[in-house]
């Protein structure tokens, strides 16, 4: 089974350039080489900042842009949105009956969970009560032998990051624990941070990409916080014995050289 996801898509109301990008353009060309080259995926998964202000305008955007994507998709909300815009632009993305875009798709390789970790108002993120007790019905459900795939915007764990680590989910333990009491989850993916890191936490493997926007700085130095690297979407494969994970930098062009000629070719 194939999955794609994609992050911080940052899309703004006013289409403008942000670090020298234009995330309308930037996403219409992830948009291209999905279709071009995994049409066959199952579903891509957008993991939330899907639009930079969360105003009506930036989802009508995205909502244009993602009628041509070819493979399915769900959508999940991160800081930078507002659920109810969210809510009332994509009204077929699914929801879990207390309000929260929060849903699961199944498949015969496991159950995929996705959860609305947003908290208005705040960077931080929130899994309440509500939320948390959602996710522990369905992957008590899901137990029966089945794998779970976590899918969310903040990251459930601290990951190194000076400035970035105080802006991830509040509260992470509480998620931690309800995930290690049912033992079926097999991997955490999110996004928020702008950088590709993988480890694990609680034993349990996780990943998150850099996505469209541009990257946060590993070293932030005074101001200089992000720096516009290549923008990109990752390709999980997953089946009864393995999880793995390719990054895609699908707007790089490098150079080609052949083996057999020993020449550059482009
Ligand atoms: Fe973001």
């Amino acid at each position: 089974m194939k999955i794609i996801q994609v992050t911080d898509v940052h899309l703004g109301r006013l289409r403008e350039i942000r670090y020298g990008a234009n995330l309308n353009e930037r996403l219409d060309h992830c948009i291209d080489h999905i279709n071009q080259r995994h049409g066959d995926a199952t579903l891509c998964v957008f993991t939330g900042d899907l639009t930079d202000d969360g105003e009506a305008e930036s989802y009508a955007d995205l909502k244009a842009a993602l009628s041509r994507l070819t493979v399915p998709y769900r959508l999940l909300p991160g800081n930078h949105d507002r659920r109810a815009n969210l809510i009332a632009a994509f009204p077929e993305n699914a929801t879990d009956g207390n309000g929260f875009v929060q849903s699961v798709f199944d498949t015969p390789e496991g159950r995929l969970i996705f959860l609305d970790s947003l908290a208005e108002g705040r960077v931080t993120g929130e899994l309440c009560d509500e939320r948390l007790g959602w996710l522990g019905a369905r992957l008590a459900e899901a137990a029966a032998g089945k794998a779970a795939y976590i899918f969310l915007h903040h990251p459930p764990v601290e990951l190194g990051l000076t400035l970035l680590d105080p802006l991830g989910l509040e509260q992470p333990q509480r998620l931690i624990d309800v995930l290690t009491r049912h033992g079926n989850v097999r991997y955490i993916f999110f996004g928020h941070v702008h950088r590709d890191i993988a480890g694990t936490v609680a034993g349990i493997p996780f990943s998150v990409q850099r996505g469209l926007h541009a990257r946060f700085m590993l070293d932030v130095v005074g101001d200089e916080m992000v720096e516009q690297a290549p923008p990109a979407y990752s390709i999980i494969l997953i089946d009864g014995a393995r999880v793995v994970i390719h990054s895609c930098d699908f707007l790089e062009q490098w150079p080609l050289w052949s083996p057999a000629t020993g020449e550059r070719v482009r």
